[in-house]
């Protein structure tokens, strides 16, 4: 199993990190905005290291820029930070280029921004780490999003050569469940999916009720 907290927030690192849960950080711009960070690679490699100040092993970072050669340029310089890095880059024909140059250069990727089976066989096919597909906005766009999962799977498993399905934009902690019953070990989320790994009322009981007793 693996976990990654979905956030650019130090002060979410802060708090969910140091937990041990984390296998580690996957960001992309629009979470770096939502930090108030620019995709800029002094910001990044400032972020790289306050994450890898915590006990995790990878830190995800999105190459930027909508040509291959931007794309590569960038993502070999985040791959530079830190050999803990893996470089995003979403699933468009320019990215998938990018993908392959990096993969030669032995930069470890993870494709981004899926929303249907045939592009995990493109991720695959370009020797991705990781292809991340948005769970969430694909039961938001009315498609069943466990039985997309349950595809990409059975492509990865066949066609993958080592192709992690890493699950994104999970809506709960019950989501996480529900899929990793169905199979995925993979899995982004953002704090508020993290507060509910812990939540449910009858576990905030019982553990009163221990602290109640060891007190008597
Ligand atoms: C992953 O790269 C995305 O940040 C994320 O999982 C998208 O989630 P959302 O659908 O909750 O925005």
């Amino acid at each position: 199993l693996r976990l990654f907290l979905d956030t650019a927030d130090r002060e979410a690192y802060a708090r969910w990190l140091p937990t041990g849960l984390f296998h580690g950080v996957t960001t992309n711009p629009t979470i770096l905005e939502r930090s108030g960070l620019r995709s800029d690679l002094s910001v990044l490699a400032g972020l790289v290291e306050t994450v890898l100040r915590y006990p995790v092993q990878e830190v995800q970072a999105q190459a930027w820029g909508t040509e291959t050669r931007a794309l590569v340029e960038t993502g070999r310089a985040l791959a530079a930070i830190d050999p803990r890095v893996v470089v995003k880059v979403p699933v468009t024909e320019n990215g998938m280029r990018a993908v392959c140059e990096m993969h030669a250069f032995g930069i470890r990727t993870t494709v981004t921004a899926v929303y249907a089976s045939h592009q995990a066989l493109t991720a695959a096919a370009a020797g991705a780490d990781y292809v991340a597909p948005y769970f969430g906005r694909i039961n938001d766009a009315g498609r069943d999003g466990v039985a997309v999962m349950r595809e990409m799977r059975a492509i990865l498993a066949t066609a993958g050569d080592g192709t992690r399905l890493l699950v994104a934009s999970l809506r709960s902690a019950d989501d996480a469940a529900r899929l990793a019953a169905a199979g995925c070990d993979t899995f982004t989320f953002g704090t508020a999916v993290a507060e509910g790994l812990f939540a449910d009322p009858d576990t905030t009981a019982a553990a009163r009720a221990f602290e109640e007793a060891a007190a008597r």
